[in-house]
């Protein structure tokens, strides 16, 4: 697996995936073309052969970083790209001097919040039925030593 920064020309393909998680935040052509006009916003792709398994995105806001979407293509779940695409955007917060990451999942996305409490993740509040005015939100916190 390669994981490395994704530009305009992934685009199709980072859509394609997030479709396949019907429910899942749906950003589109023109969320995506929203974010790659941030100087602050990061978008790394993984790449098993020639075929896009995932991708995550985070924004830079030293000192802290937010996870902002991180998705995988049905056809390569459990295989550990999830994890490697998060470690690396950690790595990439660490190089900008972050010391914080942070982000927002669903009270009911089991595989995500195991993900990320695997990786040291750790609840730091709930914002009551914020999805859909059902589910909570959980925001969790993962120090990083700079
Ligand atoms: C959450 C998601 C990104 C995980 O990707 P993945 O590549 O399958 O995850 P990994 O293979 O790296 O899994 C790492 C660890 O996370 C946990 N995990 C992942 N999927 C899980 C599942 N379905 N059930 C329980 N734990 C799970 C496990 O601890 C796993 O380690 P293990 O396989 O050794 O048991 C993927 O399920 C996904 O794209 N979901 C839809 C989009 C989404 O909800 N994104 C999260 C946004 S907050």
């Amino acid at each position: 697996m390669k994981i490395s920064r994704a530009f305009e020309e992934d685009i199709e393909s980072l859509c394609r995936i997030e479709k396949e998680h019907e429910g899942y935040a749906f950003w589109g052509k023109a969320g995506f073309e929203a974010e790659f006009s941030k100087p602050f916003s990061v978008t790394l792709k993984a790449q098993e052969g020639n075929l896009t398994a995932g991708f995550i995105n985070f924004w830079i806001l030293r000192p802290k970083t937010e996870i902002n979407t991180l998705v995988v293509s049905k056809s390569f779940l459990r295989r550990g790209i999830g994890k490697a695409l998060l470690n690396k955007a950690l790595e990439y917060a660490k190089k900008n001097e972050c010391n914080q990451a942070l982000l927002e999942v669903s009270c009911v996305n089991a595989a995500a919040v195991s993900l990320y409490l695997s990786m040291g993740f750790e609840k730091i509040s709930v914002r009551p039925k914020y999805y859909n005015n059902t589910y909570d939100a959980l925001v969790m916190a993962k120090r990083i030593e700079i």
